[in-house]
């Protein structure tokens, strides 16, 4: 047992050891192991209530008795299918487990060691990990009514800034910045900084304003759009997210990407689930009945909000959060504590918005135990 007689220090780098550990949702069966209860449900990651598309389980099945052989690591179909829908070259595509991966790709691209990016403060955390994982600096901009303040980030860019994270809606308020900000914001943005616009929710989004991100990509800006198959495609146990981007910025993160990162099974659900056009529109309706259904509730509530363009709302609470937080988990509801008076609650389906709302009101109203 010599090794361990060498220190954590002396192994692991500074910028590693202040890395702070993702905290994802706690997981139902978790939360049913420890209360000794079933039919707890999930409103903290921002899932699809619906479940995946009927097809991508089909394909699924389809696919099961190959996965003996290593996957395309072109994504060949599916490349080619996403290409059409969105009229680009297949080149101007890149893949990754989840678009989390992607986020670290464009850090590992990139960024140098020593070098720095500007996010949105609160925004999506895994930014901030890339980042300093890679020991990069990171340079927060608060938020301004729940959005980025893209005058702000543009005015944090240094001489040492080589990307911008914009998520849009933000994780975790919701709140989006319209296409007359995000165009403003490009107009200032130096050349040789890579705009991140991470787009996750993109599908949920409503709002006519809402930025056509795409366009600053087709013009050939240094700018990368990254969505997912994990929110709307009911498809995050699987992990696939892509990128747009000029083929040149493609072609680096190909380079440093592992060579087989989208697995085969996500492969052939995304390119199931996105001929499903049925099963979106469901979810869209869905979330839109259930976003209304959680406003009239704050509302009669009095408890703060920001209307959401995504599938989750953020709350000001003006109490501890941890505490409602903890009493939901003992009512079987899962949520997310953001802040020490903030929480986000995905939308679910209406029976499981139905029992979110009892118990919220008689947490917020009463007591906590
Ligand atoms: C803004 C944002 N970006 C990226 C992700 C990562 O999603 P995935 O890696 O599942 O594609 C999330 C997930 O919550 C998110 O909210």
């Amino acid at each position: 047992m010599v090794g361990r007689e060498i220190s954590v220090e002396n192994l692991v780098p500074e910028y590693v050891r202040a890395l702070v550990p993702y905290a994802p949702g706690k997981p139902i069966e978790e939360l049913e192991r420890e209360l000794g209860i079933t039919g707890c449900i999930k409103l903290a990651s921002n899932e699809n209530p619906l479940g995946p598309s009927p097809r991508a389980l089909e394909a699924i099945a389809a696919v099961a008795p190959s996965i003996h052989r290593y996957p395309d690591g072109n994504v060949f179909n599916l490349k080619k299918a996403l290409a059409e829908r969105l009229s680009i070259e297949p080149s101007w595509l890149v893949f990754g487990n989840g678009s989390n991966e992607l986020i670290e790709l464009a850090a590992r691209t990139f960024l140098r060691p020593g070098e720095s990016a500007v996010a949105g403060n609160p925004s999506f955390s895994v930014y901030g990990s890339v980042v300093q994982a890679m020991n990069g600096r990171m340079h927060l901009v608060p938020l301004v009514d729940g959005r980025h303040d893209l005058e702000g980030m543009a005015e944090a860019i240094t001489a040492d800034t080589r990307i911008v994270f914009i998520a849009n809606p933000n994780n975790p308020t919701g709140a989006m910045n319209d296409a007359g900000e995000l165009a403003a914001f490009m107009e200032k943005v130096p050349d040789h900084i890579i705009v991140v616009v991470d787009e996750a929710y993109y599908e949920y989004v409503t709002r006519e304003d809402y930025p056509d991100s795409m366009s600053y990509v087709r013009e050939g800006r240094n700018v990368i759009v990254l969505r997912t198959f994990s929110k709307i495609y009911g498809l995050a146990g699987l992990r696939i997210g892509y990128g747009m981007a000029r083929p040149e910025l493609v072609d680096a993160m190909n380079r440093v990407r592992q060579p087989f990162n989208a697995n085969a099974v996500a492969q052939a659900a995304a390119l199931a689930a996105l001929g499903d056009d049925d099963h979106m529109r469901k979810s869209i309706q869905v979330n839109y009945e259930g976003k209304v259904f959680m406003y009239a509730l704050f509302q009669e509530m009095g408890v703060g909000y920001y209307p959401s363009e995504a599938n989750f709302i953020w709350l000001e609470l003006e109490r501890d959060a941890k505490e409602v937080y903890s009493a939901l988990l003992h009512k079987g509801i899962i949520v997310r504590p953001m802040g020490p008076t903030q929480i986000r609650v995905s939308i679910g389906l209406p029976e499981e918005n139905r029992r979110f709302a009892e118990a919220f009101k008689e947490i917020m109203g009463g007591g906590i135990e």
